[in-house]
């Protein structure tokens, strides 16, 4: 990230500082006031990302409703909720993605490393590299296996391998290589495309399509990994394997995940944050108390599928 007008955001201010309990008539479950404390979560160490009192609209529309919530490092933390409660919204939120989105309007605060994201001058490649994204669908570039892993890498001038690279004996071939394989087997896939690195990605089956989306998106050293419902169109063995994955990457990398799958939220998740309609964060904690003993009703009732 870009330091030169960089302000550090006071951590008093972005500790869970929501207002007081409000209280809102849902779908499902009648009127229950949500306090404070159903989303205050208590853990050891600074959070790698912090929001505070988020609020989005899409023109007059509000998605997200005064969001305050602080993600632990290395650790996979789950959103859930049911469509259009702004799970998808919130995590573009972590990357400047709804910048991109028009008459998307983000009022509030959201540090990564205590800074600011939404400081003016903010260099976007830099944080969307450090805070990369997964998407629902697998989206590789029609392009060579190696092509897509080493699509960041080239990009950022982390090696070159061009022509004139090649020409002035600056050529990057070699590390090039090395950030490729290290990249692949990061994301599990290197054992079924070493010998067909220069094959089309698109001639992937859909599960090794986004390993290898995944794969790229850890080619360029990311620290959060943003992930919105990454296997949703995938097969049960698929499926499987992306979470084995995401578990394992949570050991180096902070991980937050959109899932509608219950299970897999309480499978893979150390915490997990239920949105409900209207953009309202209900309850945020460690996930086994949030699946087996949530403070919500409505959550309750979400999460045993009385609505949803
Ligand atoms: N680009 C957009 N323009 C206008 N409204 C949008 C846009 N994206 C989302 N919305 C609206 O914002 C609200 C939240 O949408 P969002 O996609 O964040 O929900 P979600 O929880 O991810 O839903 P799903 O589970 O169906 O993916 C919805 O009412 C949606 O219609
Ligand atoms: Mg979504």
């Amino acid at each position: 990230m870009t330091e030169t007008t960089t302000q550090d955001t006071d951590r008093s201010e972005t500790a869970g500082a929501s207002s007081d309990s409000q209280t809102r008539s849902q779908p499902g479950a009648g009127t229950e006031s949500t306090p404070e404390t159903w989303t205050d979560y208590e853990f050891e160490g600074e959070p790698k990302m912090a929001v505070s009192g988020l609020d989005v609209y899409y023109g007059d529309d509000q998605a997200l409703d005064d969001i305050s919530i602080e993600i632990p490092e290395k650790s996979v933390t789950a959103l859930i909720g049911p469509s259009g409660c702004g799970k998808s919204t919130f995590l573009r939120c972590l990357n400047r993605m709804n910048d991109r989105i028009r008459g998307a309007n983000v009022d509030g605060t959201v540090t990564f490393e205590g800074k600011n994201i939404y400081q003016e001058a903010l260099d976007l490649v830099e944080l969307r590299k450090r805070v990369g994204m997964v998407f629902q669908a697998p989206n590789p570039f029609p392009k060579s296996i190696r092509d897509n892993v080493a699509y960041g890498p080239r990009k950022h001038g982390k090696v070159r391998t061009d022509f004139l690279a090649k020409l002035t004996g600056r050529d990057d071939s070699e590390r090039e290589d090395e950030i490729v394989e290290r990249s692949l087997k990061q994301a599990a896939l290197w054992d079924e495309v070493k010998d067909r690195l220069d094959d089309n990605a698109l001639g992937l089956s859909g599960g090794q399509q986004q390993r290898l989306c995944i794969a790229r998106c850890l080619a360029v050293d990311p620290e959060v990994i943003l992930m919105d419902e990454p296997a949703s169109a995938l097969d049960p063995i698929a499926t499987a394997k992306i979470e084995d994955l995401i578990e394992d990457l949570a050991e180096d990398y902070t991980v937050v995940i959109v899932t509608h799958n219950m299970q897999q939220a309480a499978r893979i998740s150390d915490q997990t944050a239920v949105f409900l309609t209207g953009g309202e964060l209900v309850e945020y904690g460690d996930t086994d108390q949030v699946f087996e003993d949530p403070q919500s009703q409505r959550v309750e009732d979400y999460i045993t599928g009385k609505f949803g």
